[in-house]
């Protein structure tokens, strides 16, 4: 496999996953022809109340964010050091300050902004955000050479305070055993202990409030309860942020930004891109024309029930192209993993291009609408993102010059769970909402060595059967991903009276969370020995099966 050949930093694979692939081709694709990182991204959506997460580099960061969405209110993830004017924008209704790995004593500890205590807004710090609070307000923290985390009993003052409305008088929570307040600043209290700290949260009569635990953790369990706290009493937002409003308010802004201006949106089959289309739609009508290349590597059926859901259930214009011939022609006699996707990568390109101008008359777009969504953005920001990453593996090759346009991004901000609600909102197809992620090379990466029509038949009659037997065991949204590979080993096999000489097929299925680590899934025996039976009845070019057994690390989730 190629992972052992490539460095760890120039991995072609995507971290996100889903359909990121398309979005991604097309933006390597604009940089080739030396275009700048866009400007003028678009702002937010203007809602009327943010709460704004202060990021000091916590793991679990961008969960706070979720979790206050969660709770219906709009939240954005800033760098700790986002100036005023940004800020702002946003119309901010509280602040949370994360957890980070400094110590408020380290040399250059990372500080909250002035404006965060100067705004008279509530403040919930975290952790770290505790203590930065505690030493900003004229408090004293307490360093430990310890950074540990582990389970604890909180218990309530006496006094009632907002944030534990509602809440048990203890509750278990994920306790950070490092630093710790040890002197209240001026105008505070204690509002909860624990066993070994008597300052596990503490308050002021303005709204600020520090808490040594981590609410946004599974391992408190109150934890969403007490955000939502937060956000709805203490803060005072209304928590309207839900995906009807999302959509509506989107719906004008699309329409503000495209006015009579045509919008092309690449499919992918994948749940990001399905919710673009159908959401611009709902702004843009006839101005957008959406294009679906099938490249000859998706899974069966797949391109009927993309125009059938596209075309006749929306009402969308769509181009479909069948490019099985071209792909795999460019395919032919090609073993090497990186060089599929590059392959794939270039071809799609060359065939949207051409595409494009057929669609358009040879007019041009205005716009490319694009599935980025809140994960891809804040990854990117970091350098992170899947862009990256293919990029130093992919020579996609450029777009013509004179292939100019905007990009809209309606799911910018929106995290994965809550494109999938508007999805369900706007009509889309559940088993398109819920779709397990699909890499862009699809079957290309699932079938060792050469890619042959005769081997993408097996594989993709494998593959049926195996999401067939998943899905009847009830298990397709339990698992992260299900699927066939077709290896490269042939065994010997009796089938009556008959010797055989067949292929292996390898069964992989993973749960994870999301795709940096993954854990080989505890299929249940019968539901393995169903889809071996099947394959081994059903597909007589395959005799064997195996099931893979490797979680992520070490290995990945998919062979190539
Ligand atoms: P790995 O195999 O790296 O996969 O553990 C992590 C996730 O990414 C998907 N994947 C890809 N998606 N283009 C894609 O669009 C690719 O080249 C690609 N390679 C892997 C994989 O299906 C899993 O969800």
């Amino acid at each position: 496999m190629a992972e052992t050949e490539a460095t760890p930093d120039t991995t072609h694979r995507v971290p996100t996953s889903d359909d990121l692939e398309v979005s991604t081709y097309l933006e390597i694709a604009r940089q080739r022809e030396g275009e700048q990182p866009r400007e003028g991204v678009p702002p937010a959506p203007a809602h009327p109340e943010t709460i704004i997460v202060l990021d000091f580099g916590s793991q679990y960061s961008m969960l706070i964010a979720r979790r206050v969405r969660e709770s219906h209110v709009y939240c954005e993830l800033v760098p700790f050091d986002a100036p005023w004017e940004d800020v702002q924008k946003l119309n901010p209704r509280g602040f949370i300050l994360s957890g980070g790995p400094a110590s408020v004593y380290d040399e250059g500890a990372p500080l909250a902004p002035t404006y965060v205590f100067d705004s008279g807004l509530p403040v919930l710090g975290i952790c770290y955000g505790m203590q930065l609070i505690a030493h900003q307000l004229g408090g004293r923290v307490a360093p430990s050479a310890e950074r540990e985390y582990g389970h604890a009993v909180i218990y309530q003052g006496d006094s009632p305070t907002d944030v534990f409305d509602g809440l048990p008088p203890s509750m278990p929570v994920w306790m950070s055993h490092g630093d710790r307040v040890a002197e209240l600043p001026p105008g505070f209290r204690s509002l909860a202990h624990s066993e070994n700290s008597p300052i596990a949260v503490m308050g002021n009569d303005a709204g600020v409030i520090g808490l040594q635990f981590h609410p946004e953790v599974v391992h408190t369990p109150q934890g969403k309860a007490l955000i939502e706290n937060f956000v709805l009493r203490v803060c005072g937002c209304r928590g309207d942020w839900t995906p009807g409003n999302f959509i509506a308010d989107s719906i004008l802004r699309i329409r503000r930004r495209v006015g009579d201006g045509r919008v092309l949106c690449a499919l992918s089959g994948g749940v990001d891109s399905a919710v673009t289309a159908a959401l611009v739609h709902k702004a843009a009508g006839d101005q957008l024309v959406c294009i679906f290349v099938n490249n000859g590597l998706l899974r069966r059926e797949e391109p009927q029930r993309v125009q059938e859901t596209f075309r006749r259930h929306l009402n969308i214009n769509l181009v479909y192209v069948d490019a099985t011939d071209r792909f795999l022609e460019r395919l032919a006699g090609v073993s090497d993993p990186e060089e599929k996707r590059r392959i794939v990568g270039e071809t799609f390109i060359r065939v949207f291009e051409e595409e494009a101008e057929s669609a358009l008359g040879g007019g041009h777009a205005d716009f490319i609408a694009q599935g980025t969504t809140y994960p891809d953005v804040i990854e990117s920001a970091v350098g992170h993102n899947a862009a990256v990453k293919i990029k130093t593996h992919h020579n996609v090759g450029g777009l013509p010059k004179e292939m100019t346009f905007e990009l809209l991004e309606p799911l910018r901000y929106l995290f994965k769970d809550e494109v999938r609600q508007v999805g369900l909102a706007l009509g889309l197809p559940e088993e398109m909402v819920f779709r397990q992620p699909f890499p862009g090379p699809g079957l290309a990466i699932r079938m060792i060595g050469e890619v042959t029509r005769e081997k993408l038949q097996i594989l993709q009659a494998c593959d049926w059967i195996v999401m067939q037997e998943v899905k009847r065991a009830a298990l397709y949204h339990e698992l992260w991903q299900a699927f066939a590979v077709l290896t490269d080993t042939k065994s010997v096999g009796v089938m009556g009276d008959y010797r055989t000489y067949g292929h292996v097929v390898a069964l992989r299925a993973v749960t994870a969370e999301d795709a940096m680590t993954a854990d080989w899934a505890r299929l249940p025996y019968d539901l393995l020995a169903r889809i071996a039976n099947r394959i081994v009845n059903e597909v007589p070019a395959v005799n064997r099966v195996v099931y893979d057994i490797t979680s992520k690390p070490p290995g990945t989730i998919e062979w190539e």
